[in-house]
């Protein structure tokens, strides 16, 4: 039996090999992508309601655009997160940055305080969230800095602000299910002094839903890079078909491989449907489908970074793009 298991292996790569070319997730540095989204995704589990990742909030008073790793809104209150994965010893230097020394081989570096920067992005969210209608008491809004890494040593002048989440505090969340870490949860997260209205937070989904964020990439095997969608690389063929995928029409779509024995289709699939408006990402209206060469490639700009890259939509789970 072991023999015919190995022969199926063998055959399974061979095959997967021919058709797609090794799937594998590219080498590059997403960032802090990834852990935007580990964190966006504990705190909802934790916490309840939904958490927006890489927000990019118009700011008139810089005519910029603010970005937010993530905002989280439960049923009484509105987050806005800041995640910084600083290792090694974290004081406040002079001037209020703050400082990060790794270790003696490594120069200690200078960050700007993100405490600061979380209470700028409640500012910029809130009138942002006042534009479009919603206008929140300040008791509503709060900020967090999660330090995720274990190597992060905060002193004593970091961690003591509210405001913080040190390693030890964040990685005390894991006992989700044991009694007696809601009084826990409850000291990092105290309960909400906010008195709005319930409507007022089913209009906050659908605002935060439609509002400006980074372009997402998912790869295969659960890697995500947030940045922005340029355009597809291919057989002008293909482009011809793809020109319907574009942003103004399109909120997500999802790259589709061929069956793994389905000779003839060894075309990718890319499934789309029509930019939803009602802010409801949940239930497409429709769904289409156009089938493109395997080695077509999208062209995106990853956020941190000064050029864009080329990956292979064959690695490419699916791709989601901000209005
Ligand atoms: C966080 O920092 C550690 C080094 O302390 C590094 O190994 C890891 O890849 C970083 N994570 C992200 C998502 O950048
Ligand atoms: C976007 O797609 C729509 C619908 O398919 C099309 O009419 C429009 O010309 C496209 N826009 C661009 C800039 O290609």
């Amino acid at each position: 039996m072991w023999v015919e298991i190995l022969c199926g292996i063998v055959v399974y790569k061979i095959f997967r090999r021919f058709l797609l070319g090794e799937v594998e997730v590219p080498d590059f540095d997403a960032g802090s992508s990834n852990l935007y989204f580990a964190v966006a995704s504990r705190l909802e589990k934790i916490y309840g309601g939904k958490a927006y990742v890489g927000l990019r909030i118009p700011d008139p008073e810089t005519s910029s655009r603010q970005h937010i790793d993530v905002v989280l809104v439960t049923k009484r209150e509105v987050m806005v997160v800041a995640v910084r994965n600083f290792s090694g010893f974290v004081l406040v230097g002079d001037g209020g940055d703050w400082v990060c020394t790794k270790d003696k081989k490594h120069k200690p570096e200078t960050f700007p305080d993100p405490v600061l920067e979380t209470a700028r992005q409640v500012e910029v969210l809130q009138s942002y969230l006042e534009l479009r209608g919603v206008s929140l008491p300040k008791g509503c809004l709060s900020a967090k800095v999660i330090l995720p890494n274990p190597e992060c040593r905060p002193a004593y002048s970091i961690a003591f602000q509210p405001e913080v989440v040190s390693f030890d505090k964040w990685v005390g969340l894991k006992s989700d299910v044991k009694p007696g870490i809601f009084s826990w949860i409850k000291d990092v997260f105290p309960g909400s002094k906010c008195e709005a209205q319930d409507d007022c937070f089913q209009k906050l989904h659908f605002i935060l839903n439609t509002a400006p964020k980074w372009d997402r990439l998912e790869f295969i095997g659960d890697k995500s890079l947030l940045g922005e969608f340029i355009e597809f690389i291919g057989k002008p063929e293909d482009l011809q078909a793809l020109r319907h995928v574009n942003r103004s029409e399109v909120g997500q779509f999802i790259v589709q491989k061929p069956s793994l024995f389905g000779l003839g289709r060894s075309r990718l699939n890319i499934i789309y449907s029509p930019r939803d408006f009602r802010g409801d990402a949940a239930s497409p209206l429709e769904w289409n489908d156009i089938a493109v060469k395997p080695y077509t490639e999208i062209l995106f700009q990853p956020l941190n970074s000064k050029k864009p890259r080329k990956f292979k939509l064959s690695n490419i789970a699916s791709v989601s793009l901000s209005a």
